[in-house]
């Protein structure tokens, strides 16, 4: 069986509601500073409530759900988190009652991601505080209090990261596989944003699933944009682990000395925009007008851009950049790089005709 044969079978084996615009395009762009030609995995056009990368976990997620006989929905983020939007836009395609428990304060009026999780219906809660271990703790007493009034909820953890959202990455590595070989492209390099793990995870199960059958594949490498977890490598490895074992592929085995966490542009904080990120940010937007935001993608692709810089990539290679969405924080306060400059075009000289 080929590793694709194998997903494809294992895949059938957890339950999935198809909630996103799959397969997402792969998009040919610019030669990269350095070496390299650029390629772009668009999951910012994953559909679902303005897409993103949690579109393919909540498939999964909203299975369990849907099989667990759940009745609403109940995740947590940040304030301007895009898992608990797009969780809000499942919700509504699903008609099941969704509560979102949200860092910091109620924002009003709301805007990027809370403007829209509120359009999609959603319950939010705000928490009053930024720390993800508090954040945490609301979500299970939130849970506990919906329970206690007769609700059936389930209870997705921040970023949907868990083995059940993960196997969306499983999915999504397979289909990255499928664009390459119909597209004849080789990549020698998958590089994405990780904050909770879960793209991480699925995607190197992906990966281990490749190398297990003896195919060739890209290296991933994740770029920190979180810096919350003490060890967001070791949580990438475990959940690939956990992501096989669930969907009957527990002979595969992970090679941690493939697991590749760059942890140096997330700058002070999670979601504190750097100057490299926000260099990125425009980059991207006057080379092929993507859209990056400056918590995750923005980062990720500073990360990209300086390995290019450094020689990583070789001419002739083919880097792919995960897109994992996000665009809608960039219409909340402070989300948006403002241009320092427009390109200088000469005014032209108007004749009066007389
Ligand atoms: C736009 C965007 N990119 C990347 C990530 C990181 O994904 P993960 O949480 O699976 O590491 C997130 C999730 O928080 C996100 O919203």
């Amino acid at each position: 069986m080929t590793a694709a044969e194998r997903v494809a079978v294992a895949l059938g084996r957890v339950p999935r509601m198809r909630l996103a615009t799959l397969p997402t395009p792969l998009e040919r762009g610019a030669d990269l500073p350095g070496g390299g030609r650029l390629v772009v995995k668009r999951d910012d056009l994953s559909g679902l409530g303005l897409g993103g990368n949690k579109a393919r976990k909540l498939e999964f997620l909203c299975g369990a759900a849907v099989a667990a006989g759940a009745d609403t929905l109940v995740t947590v983020g940040a304030a301007q988190s895009n898992h608990a939007r797009v969780t809000a836009a499942a919700g509504a395609v699903l008609g099941v009652e969704t509560h979102l428990v949200l860092g910091g304060v109620a924002e009003e009026p709301p805007a990027g991601n809370q403007l829209l999780a509120r359009m999609f219906g959603a319950h939010l809660h705000p928490a009053g505080t930024d720390d993800w271990g508090e954040l945490s703790g609301a979500l299970a007493a939130l849970v506990d209090e919906l329970r206690a009034a007769g609700r059936r909820p389930f209870a997705i953890p921040m970023g949907g990261s868990d083995a059940v959202g993960a196997v969306g990455f499983l999915a999504a590595w397979a289909e990255l596989a499928e664009q390459c070989t119909a597209e004849e492209l080789r990549p020698t390099a998958v590089v994405h944003a990780s904050s909770t793990a879960g793209t991480h995870g699925g995607l190197l199960a992906g990966r281990a699933v490749w190398a297990a059958a003896g195919e060739a594949a890209p290296d991933i490498i994740a770029v920190d944009v979180a810096k919350d977890s003490d060890d967001l490598a070791g949580d990438a490895a475990r959940l690939a682990g956990d992501v096989l074992a669930s969907v009957g592929l527990g002979d595969v085995a992970v090679d941690p000395a493939l697991v590749e966490l760059d942890e140096r542009w997330v700058g002070p904080a999670y979601a504190v925009p750097t100057a490299a990120g926000d260099a990125a940010v425009t980059w991207a937007a006057r080379h092929g007008a993507w859209v990056l935001d400056r918590t995750y993608t923005g980062k990720a692709f500073a990360g990209l851009l300086s390995l290019a810089e450094q020689g990583r990539f070789a001419p002739d290679s083919t880097v792919v950049f995960w897109h994992t969405g996000g665009f809608p924080a960039v219409f909340a306060p402070g989300g948006a790089v403002v241009p320092d400059a427009t390109p200088a075009v000469p005014t032209p000289q108007i004749q009066e005709i007389t």
